[in-house]
Protein backbone atom coordinates (compact mmCIF):
# COMPACT_ATOMS: atom_id res chain seq x y z
CA UNK A 1 0.00 0.00 0.00
CA UNK A 2 1.37 3.64 -0.69
CA UNK A 3 -0.04 7.04 -0.11
CA UNK A 4 0.55 9.89 -2.11
CA UNK A 5 -0.13 13.58 -1.28
CA UNK A 6 -0.81 15.82 -3.95
CA UNK A 7 0.22 19.42 -2.68
CA UNK A 8 0.43 23.19 -3.26
CA UNK A 9 -0.44 25.89 -1.95
CA UNK A 10 -1.48 27.54 -4.33
CA UNK A 11 -4.76 27.36 -5.47
CA UNK A 12 -6.11 26.83 -9.08
CA UNK A 13 -3.03 24.92 -10.10
CA UNK A 14 -4.36 21.86 -11.02
CA UNK A 15 -4.15 19.49 -7.70
CA UNK A 16 -7.64 18.54 -7.76
CA UNK A 17 -7.77 18.00 -11.53
CA UNK A 18 -4.56 15.66 -11.32
CA UNK A 19 -5.75 14.05 -8.18
CA UNK A 20 -9.31 12.83 -9.76
CA UNK A 21 -7.59 11.67 -13.34
CA UNK A 22 -4.67 10.23 -11.54
CA UNK A 23 -6.75 8.41 -9.40
CA UNK A 24 -9.34 7.27 -12.04
CA UNK A 25 -6.57 5.95 -14.20
CA UNK A 26 -4.28 3.92 -11.52
CA UNK A 27 -7.86 2.86 -10.51
CA UNK A 28 -7.42 0.16 -13.86
CA UNK A 29 -4.82 -2.17 -12.12
CA UNK A 30 -5.78 -1.52 -8.30
CA UNK A 31 -8.16 -0.51 -5.78
CA UNK A 32 -7.55 3.10 -5.15
CA UNK A 33 -9.01 5.79 -2.77
CA UNK A 34 -9.10 9.97 -3.04
CA UNK A 35 -9.65 11.44 -0.29
CA UNK A 36 -10.95 14.77 -0.71
CA UNK A 37 -9.20 17.07 2.14
CA UNK A 38 -10.35 20.62 0.64
CA UNK A 39 -13.19 22.30 2.53
CA UNK A 40 -14.05 23.45 -0.95
CA UNK A 41 -14.89 20.09 -2.21
CA UNK A 42 -14.09 19.88 -5.91
CA UNK A 43 -12.73 16.46 -5.61
CA UNK A 44 -16.17 15.41 -4.38
CA UNK A 45 -18.01 17.35 -6.77
CA UNK A 46 -15.75 16.28 -9.73
CA UNK A 47 -16.50 12.44 -9.28
CA UNK A 48 -20.39 13.37 -9.39
CA UNK A 49 -21.50 13.49 -5.30
CA UNK A 50 -23.46 16.03 -3.68
CA UNK A 51 -22.17 16.85 -0.24
CA UNK A 52 -25.10 17.77 1.10
CA UNK A 53 -26.67 14.05 0.22
CA UNK A 54 -23.37 12.49 2.78
CA UNK A 55 -23.36 12.41 6.30
CA UNK A 56 -19.82 11.46 6.73
CA UNK A 57 -16.41 13.07 5.50
CA UNK A 58 -12.60 13.38 5.39
CA UNK A 59 -12.74 15.69 8.77
CA UNK A 60 -13.99 11.96 10.36
CA UNK A 61 -9.95 11.13 10.02
CA UNK A 62 -9.30 13.54 12.49
CA UNK A 63 -11.24 12.27 15.33
CA UNK A 64 -9.41 10.01 18.15
CA UNK A 65 -12.34 8.16 19.04
CA UNK A 66 -13.88 6.74 15.10
CA UNK A 67 -15.74 3.64 16.05
CA UNK A 68 -15.09 0.59 13.85
CA UNK A 69 -18.50 0.93 11.84
CA UNK A 70 -18.15 4.23 10.76
CA UNK A 71 -18.33 4.38 7.41
CA UNK A 72 -14.94 6.36 5.62
CA UNK A 73 -15.07 6.26 1.77
CA UNK A 74 -17.86 5.79 -1.30
CA UNK A 75 -18.46 3.51 -4.43
CA UNK A 76 -17.48 6.16 -7.21
CA UNK A 77 -18.74 5.67 -11.16
CA UNK A 78 -15.62 4.42 -12.35
CA UNK A 79 -14.57 0.64 -10.96
CA UNK A 80 -11.92 0.36 -7.88
CA UNK A 81 -12.00 3.93 -7.15
CA UNK A 82 -13.78 4.99 -3.87
CA UNK A 83 -13.64 8.58 -2.28
CA UNK A 84 -13.53 9.85 0.99
CA UNK A 85 -15.68 13.26 0.55
CA UNK A 86 -14.28 16.65 2.26
CA UNK A 87 -16.93 19.22 4.13
CA UNK A 88 -16.75 22.05 5.37
CA UNK A 89 -15.98 21.63 9.15
CA UNK A 90 -12.38 21.26 7.60
CA UNK A 91 -12.11 25.00 7.32
CA UNK A 92 -12.23 24.98 11.21
CA UNK A 93 -9.55 21.85 11.47
CA UNK A 94 -6.82 23.81 12.13
CA UNK A 95 -8.23 25.95 14.99
CA UNK A 96 -10.23 23.38 16.60
CA UNK A 97 -6.65 21.33 16.99
CA UNK A 98 -4.62 23.45 18.74
CA UNK A 99 -4.42 21.85 21.70
CA UNK A 100 -4.63 18.67 20.64
CA UNK A 101 -1.90 16.34 21.41
CA UNK A 102 0.42 14.76 18.37
CA UNK A 103 -1.82 16.72 16.01
CA UNK A 104 0.03 15.74 12.68
CA UNK A 105 -0.67 12.49 13.41
CA UNK A 106 -4.20 12.06 13.38
CA UNK A 107 -5.39 10.90 9.94
CA UNK A 108 -2.16 8.26 10.18
CA UNK A 109 -3.49 6.96 12.92
CA UNK A 110 -7.21 6.61 11.04
CA UNK A 111 -6.15 5.59 7.80
CA UNK A 112 -4.73 2.17 9.75
CA UNK A 113 -8.27 1.16 10.40
CA UNK A 114 -8.68 0.99 6.55
CA UNK A 115 -5.63 0.74 4.11
CA UNK A 116 -5.48 -2.76 4.37
CA UNK A 117 -8.93 -2.53 1.96
CA UNK A 118 -6.73 -0.72 -0.52
CA UNK A 119 -3.55 -0.68 -2.73
CA UNK A 120 -3.42 2.99 -3.47
CA UNK A 121 -4.20 6.31 -0.94
CA UNK A 122 -4.28 9.52 -2.78
CA UNK A 123 -4.89 12.90 -0.77
CA UNK A 124 -6.14 15.93 -2.53
CA UNK A 125 -4.88 18.53 -0.43
CA UNK A 126 -6.08 22.21 0.21
CA UNK A 127 -4.50 25.65 -0.81
CA UNK A 128 -2.52 25.62 2.39
CA UNK A 129 0.44 24.68 4.40
CA UNK A 130 -1.53 24.44 7.25
CA UNK A 131 -2.04 21.18 9.85
CA UNK A 132 -4.32 19.43 7.51
CA UNK A 133 -1.44 19.15 4.38
CA UNK A 134 1.14 18.50 7.29
CA UNK A 135 -1.16 15.83 8.48
CA UNK A 136 -1.35 14.23 4.66
CA UNK A 137 2.54 14.43 4.52
CA UNK A 138 2.81 12.60 7.47
CA UNK A 139 0.71 9.56 6.60
CA UNK A 140 2.04 9.64 3.09
CA UNK A 141 4.87 7.62 1.05
CA UNK A 142 5.14 10.47 -1.61
CA UNK A 143 4.14 13.73 -2.47
CA UNK A 144 3.24 15.19 -6.19
CA UNK A 145 3.79 18.80 -7.12
CA UNK A 146 1.13 19.81 -9.61
CA UNK A 147 2.97 23.31 -10.93
CA UNK A 148 0.80 25.72 -13.14
CA UNK A 149 3.33 26.83 -16.21
CA UNK A 150 2.64 30.92 -15.64
CA UNK A 151 4.69 33.79 -14.12
CA UNK A 152 5.81 33.35 -10.18
CA UNK A 153 5.38 29.46 -10.78
CA UNK A 154 8.60 29.36 -8.85
CA UNK A 155 6.99 31.70 -6.24
CA UNK A 156 6.07 29.62 -2.56
CA UNK A 157 7.94 26.08 -4.10
CA UNK A 158 10.93 27.08 -1.68
CA UNK A 159 7.94 27.50 1.31
CA UNK A 160 6.52 24.23 0.50
CA UNK A 161 9.93 22.33 0.38
CA UNK A 162 11.14 23.88 3.33
CA UNK A 163 7.40 22.67 4.89
CA UNK A 164 8.16 19.08 3.42
CA UNK A 165 11.74 19.14 4.65
CA UNK A 166 10.22 20.05 7.97
CA UNK A 167 7.73 17.11 8.23
CA UNK A 168 10.69 14.52 6.77
CA UNK A 169 12.82 15.75 9.87
CA UNK A 170 9.97 16.05 11.97
CA UNK A 171 7.58 13.44 11.36
CA UNK A 172 7.69 11.17 8.59
CA UNK A 173 11.29 10.24 7.72
CA UNK A 174 9.69 8.29 4.94
CA UNK A 175 8.45 10.86 2.98
CA UNK A 176 9.91 10.96 -0.87
CA UNK A 177 9.22 13.72 -3.04
CA UNK A 178 7.86 11.95 -6.10
CA UNK A 179 7.60 14.60 -8.88
CA UNK A 180 6.52 18.08 -9.97
CA UNK A 181 4.35 17.55 -12.84
CA UNK A 182 3.56 20.60 -15.09
CA UNK A 183 -0.14 21.90 -15.54
CA UNK A 184 -2.01 23.60 -17.94
CA UNK A 185 0.89 24.23 -20.04
CA UNK A 186 0.54 26.07 -23.59
CA UNK A 187 3.25 24.81 -25.75
CA UNK A 188 2.45 27.89 -28.27
CA UNK A 189 4.05 30.59 -25.61
CA UNK A 190 7.68 31.16 -24.87
CA UNK A 191 6.50 31.87 -21.62
CA UNK A 192 5.51 28.56 -20.43
CA UNK A 193 9.06 27.55 -21.85
CA UNK A 194 10.59 29.96 -20.10
CA UNK A 195 8.94 28.05 -16.79
CA UNK A 196 9.28 24.65 -17.93
CA UNK A 197 13.40 25.43 -18.25
CA UNK A 198 13.29 27.32 -15.02
CA UNK A 199 11.33 24.28 -13.14
CA UNK A 200 14.05 21.42 -14.59
CA UNK A 201 17.06 23.44 -13.70
CA UNK A 202 15.15 23.77 -9.92
CA UNK A 203 13.84 20.36 -9.88
CA UNK A 204 16.22 18.38 -12.50
CA UNK A 205 15.03 15.06 -12.66
CA UNK A 206 12.38 15.28 -10.23
CA UNK A 207 9.87 17.24 -13.17
CA UNK A 208 7.92 14.39 -14.66
CA UNK A 209 8.66 14.32 -18.57
CA UNK A 210 4.56 14.82 -19.33
CA UNK A 211 3.50 17.54 -19.13
CA UNK A 212 -0.47 18.61 -18.55
CA UNK A 213 -1.96 20.27 -21.85
CA UNK A 214 -4.04 23.81 -20.76
CA UNK A 215 -7.16 21.64 -22.69
CA UNK A 216 -11.13 23.45 -22.13
CA UNK A 217 -11.79 19.28 -21.54
CA UNK A 218 -10.54 18.99 -18.83
CA UNK A 219 -12.28 21.97 -17.11
CA UNK A 220 -15.48 20.48 -18.59
CA UNK A 221 -15.46 17.42 -17.14
CA UNK A 222 -15.80 17.74 -13.18
CA UNK A 223 -19.00 20.06 -13.99
CA UNK A 224 -20.10 16.80 -15.56
CA UNK A 225 -19.07 14.73 -12.43
CA UNK A 226 -16.85 12.62 -14.81
CA UNK A 227 -13.19 11.94 -15.11
CA UNK A 228 -11.49 13.13 -18.12
CA UNK A 229 -11.61 9.23 -19.41
CA UNK A 230 -15.38 9.13 -19.32
CA UNK A 231 -16.02 12.35 -20.55
CA UNK A 232 -13.47 12.74 -23.57
CA UNK A 233 -10.98 10.08 -23.91
CA UNK A 234 -9.77 11.36 -27.04
CA UNK A 235 -8.91 14.87 -25.66
CA UNK A 236 -5.20 15.96 -25.52
CA UNK A 237 -5.65 16.03 -21.56
CA UNK A 238 -6.94 12.25 -21.36
CA UNK A 239 -3.59 11.59 -23.40
CA UNK A 240 -1.38 13.36 -20.71
CA UNK A 241 -3.04 11.61 -18.01
CA UNK A 242 -2.63 8.80 -19.38
CA UNK A 243 0.98 9.54 -19.65
CA UNK A 244 1.52 11.10 -16.28
CA UNK A 245 0.10 7.88 -14.91
CA UNK A 246 2.08 5.22 -16.45
CA UNK A 247 5.81 7.32 -15.53
CA UNK A 248 4.46 7.91 -12.54
CA UNK A 249 4.22 3.71 -11.62
CA UNK A 250 7.71 3.58 -12.84
CA UNK A 251 8.34 4.99 -10.18
CA UNK A 252 6.29 3.90 -7.47
CA UNK A 253 6.90 0.28 -8.61
CA UNK A 254 10.73 0.59 -8.98
N1 LIG B 1 -4.87 21.34 -17.81
C1 LIG B 1 -5.92 22.16 -17.64
N2 LIG B 1 -6.46 22.81 -18.69
C2 LIG B 1 -7.50 23.65 -18.53
N3 LIG B 1 -8.10 23.88 -17.36
C3 LIG B 1 -7.62 23.27 -16.26
C4 LIG B 1 -6.52 22.36 -16.35
N4 LIG B 1 -6.25 21.90 -15.10
C5 LIG B 1 -7.14 22.46 -14.29
N5 LIG B 1 -7.99 23.28 -14.96
C6 LIG B 1 -9.05 24.13 -14.40
O1 LIG B 1 -8.44 25.14 -13.62
C7 LIG B 1 -9.13 25.33 -12.39
C8 LIG B 1 -8.21 25.01 -11.22
O2 LIG B 1 -7.85 23.64 -11.28
P1 LIG B 1 -7.90 22.70 -10.00
O3 LIG B 1 -7.51 21.33 -10.43
O4 LIG B 1 -9.21 22.84 -9.31
O5 LIG B 1 -6.75 23.35 -9.12
P2 LIG B 1 -6.47 23.31 -7.53
O6 LIG B 1 -7.06 22.03 -7.01
O7 LIG B 1 -4.98 23.36 -7.42
O8 LIG B 1 -7.11 24.52 -6.95
C9 LIG B 1 -10.36 24.44 -12.46
O9 LIG B 1 -11.43 25.18 -12.95
C10 LIG B 1 -9.96 23.35 -13.46
O10 LIG B 1 -11.07 22.81 -14.12
MG1 LIG C 1 -8.40 21.72 -5.42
Amino acid sequence: MKIISIVNQKGGVGKTTTAINLSAHLAKSQKVLLIDLDSQGNATSGLGFIRSDINFSSFDFFQTNLDNNHQLYLKTNVAKLYLTPSSLDLVNLDLNLSYVDKREYLLKNSLMKIESNFDLIIFDCPPSLGLITINALTASNYVLIPVQAEYYALEGLTQLLQTIASVQNNFNADLDILGVILTMYDKRTTLAKDVKNEIKTFFDKKLFKTVIPRNIRLAEAPSHGLTIEQYDRWSRGAKAYRNLTKELMAIIDS
